[in-house]
């Protein structure tokens, strides 16, 4: 057939999805519409899923299979983003769609679960494999664990699997991340528990593996004798879109930094793995992650800031401050952005520090890491010439999606001048074909049971330790804000904190 790229084909036999169901808890959310429909139906449209398929949506509204098969079709063609929609396909697909209607705190619903998973089993013939996906209100992530191992849902049957995707935030500090793992782990064993972060699924992040482990070139440049700092910018344009009442209890933080940014932190600077699996990619980011430097009580003030956006006039438009979203405390002591500066205590990292920052209403959505390298040791054409730091490895994330690398080129003309200028790569040109969301390759491993790209507990714990000695100092601070207008690139004490140093936060 033509349109069909033959490596992904033979790809996709290598690794073939086995029969099994997919049961969504929080089935009416955001999340399910947005993200999981549209992933799994591109999945089907891709035929990347199996005959014996089927979803089964859970959750408290009351609604019959046909009434949430409409929904779902409204959700899928709305968000599909650059995918077409396909009624036949839709069509088929639906049959396999159904929906439980029940309350997560009640031991009948899981007893109706297990009758509905059984039935499903038999008309659709899912062979037993069931994949849980937790997309509910955190708060009730340990009641569902606790009510599946009640119901005996966590148990296969000989030769099938039960699986579990938790969303995030996983915990809201380290404690009760901590608490949460033991439980979930009462009723899963580890290697049932694929803990999301979808960051980790984006095509840019894995290419950063890509990047450093598949080429011979970059590797012996990545350490403290090349690499003068680290910069990873998530800036996003958009404020808290309706979500205030989460946010400001979240922040920026715990919302973006504790799990996306440092996992993409981690990706960056971990060692290579002894092989491209699961087990030996995840040690590697967790030892990574395990050796970030804990920050002192007394160092927070100047390696970390907080800051929240006031209202001010963007492009002709006049946008609230936080404070002013709906669903926000007008005294709220929330961030809005958040900015570290990082230290690697081991051999290939000592001393260089990696700024990590994030933020709501920032000028412009990006995120990408900068990798600024050391000057040339002298400069044989003039001091006029040697001012600069050029060479500078951009690893663009999002919107945009490539690499670019800078350097010295003579100017054209009369003499010795100098000029940066970039090399790029970019992905639509290089490749032209359309990148899979990070959903879609997420939900895809955990099918096959390739956890590579998920979390796991020591390193969801190494990330909130990292973070927690600031929560902790700012949570007892009282901070004057708003301090920076939407709109801008964040609090002036952000590009101090780099000042000191003698370092700038690049304009992405
Ligand atoms: C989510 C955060 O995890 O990531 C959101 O809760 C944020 O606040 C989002 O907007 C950003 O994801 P992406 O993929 O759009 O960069």
């Amino acid at each position: 057939m033509s349109g069909i790229d033959p490596l992904a084909d033979s790809l996709r036999f290598e690794k073939p999805v086995p029969p099994c169901a997919v049961v969504i808890f929080g089935a009416n959310g955001d999340l399910t519409k947005r993200k999981l429909l549209p992933a799994l139906y591109r999945l089907a449209y891709e035929r990347r899923l199996p005959a014996g398929f089927a979803i089964l949506g859970v959750s408290r509204t009351a609604m019959g299979d046909d009434q949430f098969r409409e929904k779902m079709r409204a959700s899928v063609q709305q968000f599909l983003e650059d995918s077409p929609f396909d009624e036949d396909l839709w069509r088929s697909f639906a049959q396999g769609l159904f929906y439980l209607s029940g309350d997560i705190g009640d031991a009948a619903m899981f007893a109706a679960l297990r009758q509905r998973l059984d039935e499903i089993e038999a008309a659709r013939a899912t062979a037993g494999n069931v994949l849980f996906y937790l997309s509910t209100a955190p708060a009730q992530y340990e009641p569902a664990a606790e009510g599946l191992g009640a119901a005996g849902l966590n148990r296969a049957p000989n030769g099938a699997w039960r699986r579990i995707i938790i969303e995030k935030p996983f915990g809201r500090d380290q404690s009760s991340a901590h608490a949460l793992n033991a439980n979930v782990q009462k009723v899963f064993d580890e290697e049932s528990v694929y803990r999301i972060d979808h960051y980790l699924g984006k095509e840019t992040v894995q290419n950063i593996l890509a990047f450093r482990f598949g080429n011979g070139i970059f590797e012996p440049l990545w350490n403290r004798r090349y690499v003068n700092h680290v910069q990873v910018t998530a800036a996003e344009s958009i404020g808290v879109e309706g979500r205030g009442g989460y946010y400001q209890d979240a922040g920026a933080l715990r919302d973006m930094i504790q799990n996306h940014l440092l996992q993409v932190m981690a990706t960056i600077a971990m060692e290579p793995p002894a092989e491209y699996a699961a087990g030996a990619v995840r040690d590697e980011r967790a030892k990574l992650l395990k050796s970030i430097r804990r920050i002192r009580a007394e160092d927070v003030p100047r390696q970390a800031v907080k800051g929240q956006y006031g209202a001010a006039r963007v492009g002709g438009a006049e946008m609230p401050g936080f404070r002013q979203e709906p669903g926000v405390d007008p005294a709220a002591q929330t961030d809005t952005y958040a900015a570290l500066t990082l230290e690697v205590e081991n051999w290939r990292w000592a001393g260089v520090p990696f700024y990590i920052r994030s933020g709501k209403r920032l000028p412009k959505r990006v995120t990408d890491i900068a990798i600024q390298f050391n000057r040339a040791p002298l400069s044989v054409f003039g001091s006029e010439n040697g001012g600069d730091w050029p060479n500078l490895l951009v690893l663009r994330i999002q919107p945009e999606e490539g690499i670019s690398l800078r350097f010295f080129s003579k100017l054209p003309g009369a003499g010795m001048k100098l000029r940066p200028v970039t090399m790029d790569f970019n992905y639509g040109t290089s490749f032209g074909s359309r990148t899979p969301t990070a959903y879609e390759t997420l939900l895809l491993d955990a099918l096959e049971g390739d956890a590579t790209l998920y979390t796991r507990q020591d390193m969801v714990e190494a990330s909130w330790a990292v973070v927690q000695p600031v929560l902790d100092v700012w949570g007892a601070t009282r901070f004057d804000l708003p301090n920076y207008s939407a709109g801008t690139w964040g609090p002036a004490a952000a590009d101090q904190m780099l000042a000191a140093r003698g370092h700038v936060w690049r304009v992405p």
